[in-house]
């Protein structure tokens, strides 16, 4: 049985009996509830045999699973990766980030000034779409999934990760963002600290300096992006240490979080332990 944090409604296809059965895929549930029993079962409604069964209206526990890390620790495709094996939506918090640096970039304000920035904040419309395991983003309904990547609004989003005002508005829409989901894999830099720091299971990823380094180097390189892997090294660094160093909202592990070193892992390896985890911590005996 699912450990109920909070509960949801889920309408499901029954069988004849009007119970859950094996051929359950064809509810199209989300593999992770799959697993699971109703916890209270309100409402069953048959619709003759002909069809081979009704429909069930059962309590289903909502589950948010967090995983922070630094940049390159491989948070980011694990988090995808585990969302997509559990069939969970997935949160990338750190391009909330990126697409209000895009916007106070593009209106050309003062980074260091908090009031400039909170009116770019409240001026454009912000929107975030879970669709699998990708997130697009939009400002103004226009798509700038791609656009909030480039290197110039990663050294610009310091300046509204370091803000006080403008993360608590950040915090308020990932919480929005998850109150809408099933299921979710969150990722990012608070997420076991502030945002969701009652969540049913906590991941901090971690990796040395130098791989981390040098995944980013591939990453770049796949994108037809060449940069010189020392350059990338010290700037991974110095976003360290702005990230660990804020007074918000700072880049550490939760107390009750899991800690994976992923130096010496590949991705299909972290993504197993994850579901491991995920599977035991979230499903009961019996
Ligand atoms: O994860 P990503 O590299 O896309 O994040 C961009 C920046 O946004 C990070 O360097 C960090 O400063 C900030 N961020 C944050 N809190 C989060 C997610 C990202 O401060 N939850």
């Amino acid at each position: 049985m699912l450990d109920a944090r909070c509960s949801i409604l889920v309408t499901c296809k029954a069988n004849q009996d009007g119970y859950l059965s094996d051929d359950s895929q064809d509810w199209k549930l989300p593999p992770l509830l799959r697993f699971a029993k109703p916890l209270d079962l309100l409402r069953k409604k048959q619709r003759g045999k002909q069809n081979g069964g009704g429909w069930l209206l059962f309590r289903m526990a909502q589950v948010v699973i967090t995983i922070d890390g630094p940049a390159g620790s491989g948070k980011s495709t694990a988090a995808r990766l585990l969302a997509k094996r559990l069939g969970a939506s997935f949160l990338d918090t750190g391009a909330m980030y990126r697409a209000v640096t895009l916007a106070a970039m593009e209106a050309g304000v003062d980074m260091n000034d908090e009031k400039q920035l909170m009116e770019v904040l409240d001026k454009r419309k912000f929107g975030f779409r879970s669709e699998g395991d990708v997130m697009p983003a939009f400002i103004d309904g226009k798509d700038v999934t791609e656009k909030i990547r480039s290197p110039q609004v990663t050294a610009n989003a310091r300046y509204i990760a370091s803000r006080p005002g403008l993360r608590e508005r950040l915090v308020r829409m990932q919480r929005d963002f998850a109150s809408n989901q099933k299921i979710i894999v969150t990722e990012g830099r608070d997420q076991g600290t502030v945002a969701f720091a009652d969540a049913d299971v906590k991941f901090f990823l971690t990796a040395d300096l130098k791989e981390r380094a040098r995944r980013r180097h591939i990453e770049l390189k796949e994108k037809g992006i060449s940069e010189d892997i020392n350059k990338i090294e010290g700037d991974i660094r110095s976003r360290d240490e702005s990230d660990e160093k804020r007074k918000v909202g700072p880049l550490k592990a939760a107390s009750d979080a899991i800690v994976i070193d992923t130096t010496k892992l590949n991705i299909e390896q972290v993504v197993g332990k994850l579901l491991k985890i995920v599977k035991q911590r979230c499903l009961k005996k019996g």
